[in-house]
């Protein structure tokens, strides 16, 4: 196991490690994210390279200002104007044609960019301190679980990482919600906090949510979030504890997630239980929350974590 990382609440320091080429993770209040100087193409080469991430799955890019939306991008869209407006600072991506002050290395090479502005106070501080967008995937190591707190980086990475910045555990818990505004109807291409009914009454129009993830956003692979035990999602809760039972009876180490909380909770500590059941059973049985509102983007990770590995 590689040693780990230093943790720190210094912006100027990790700004500083930013400036000088170095990855650092920083907090925001979706997951924690392992960032880069957008517009340092060796930089953001160590982001794909720590994480193990396959070169042609794209990079969100973090910026401290919505406003400046227009620096990145030739021509953007009406959509994600009212998007930005309604939503930033907060868990909501917008996709829209990149110019090239935005490097390749950044998109996978695709002609579009995903960009946010965070809703945590310390990223955007530390945004404002670097002057500069940063690249930042989830700082997780590829196809893991999601980090929701400084400790569950330093914990999975080495001296690729030069430090993580401390925000606190994150508020929402899991990713932003991903709109691709470069289609004639806003598109979903990932379910977050933004849910579609906050979508559509800011845009005043019907939204659509894809089917096919891997087509317009690629790194969207069926398994991912993938914790170290296996995953079983039943929806009734009586027949999950006739599971459970089986397994214990079979000699398997077996744990249930059938918490009483609303979806906003499941969100917020969704990533932790996944993280905590690795070390504790061999399988977890899980009763989703009820697909509806965030409850939409726990399901999708739960399904993804449950999802046959490759
Ligand atoms: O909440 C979040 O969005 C977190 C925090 C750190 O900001 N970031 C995050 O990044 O979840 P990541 O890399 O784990 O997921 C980003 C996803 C990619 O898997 C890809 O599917 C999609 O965003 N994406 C990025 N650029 C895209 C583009 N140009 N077109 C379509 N999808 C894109
Ligand atoms: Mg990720």
């Amino acid at each position: 196991m590689s040693s780990p990382v230093p943790i720190t609440t210094d912006i100027a320091e990790a700004a500083a490690a930013l400036a000088a080429g170095l990855l650092v993770a920083i907090p925001t209040e979706t997951v924690y994210g392992l960032a880069a100087v957008a517009t340092d193409p060796d930089a953001v080469r160590r982001i794909f390279a720590a994480k193990g991430r396959p070169v042609d799955h794209p990079l969100i890019v973090h910026l401290a200002d919505g406003a400046d939306l227009h620096d990145w991008s030739p021509d953007v869209p009406k959509c994600a104007l009212v998007l930005a407006e309604a939503f930033w600072p907060g868990p909501l991506t917008v996709v829209i044609t990149r110019n090239d002050r935005i490097g390749p290395e950044v998109t996978g090479g695709l002609d579009t960019v995903a960009v946010r502005v965070p809703g945590h106070p310390v990223a955007l501080e530390l945004l404002d301190a670097l002057g500069a967008p940063l690249a930042a995937p989830s700082a997780n190591r590829f196809g893991k679980v999601s980090p929701t707190s400084a400790r569950d980086v330093a914990e999975a990475f080495g001296p690729e990482v030069a430090l993580v910045l401390d925000g606190g555990p994150c508020s929402v818990g899991v990713e932003s919600t991903i709109v691709d505004c470069t289609t004639d109807l806003p598109m979903i291409l990932r379910h977050g906090a933004v849910t579609v009914d906050h979508l559509e009454e800011a845009l005043s129009a019907p939204v659509l949510a894809e089917h096919d993830g891997q087509r317009r956003a690629p790194g969207m692979l069926s398994s991912h979030y993938a914790p170290e035990c296996a995953l079983e999602l039943i929806a009734d809760p009586a027949q999950a504890r006739l599971r459970v039972s089986e397994l214990a009876r079979q000699g398997r180490r077996v744990g249930l997630l059938d918490p009483d909380v609303d979806v906003v909770g499941w969100a917020h500590h969704l990533y932790r239980w996944l993280r905590e059941s690795s070390a504790r059973v061999d399988v977890l049985v899980v009763v989703p929350p009820p697909p509806v509102g965030l409850g939409l983007a726990v399901n999708d990770r739960l399904a993804k974590a449950a999802a046959p590995r490759s």
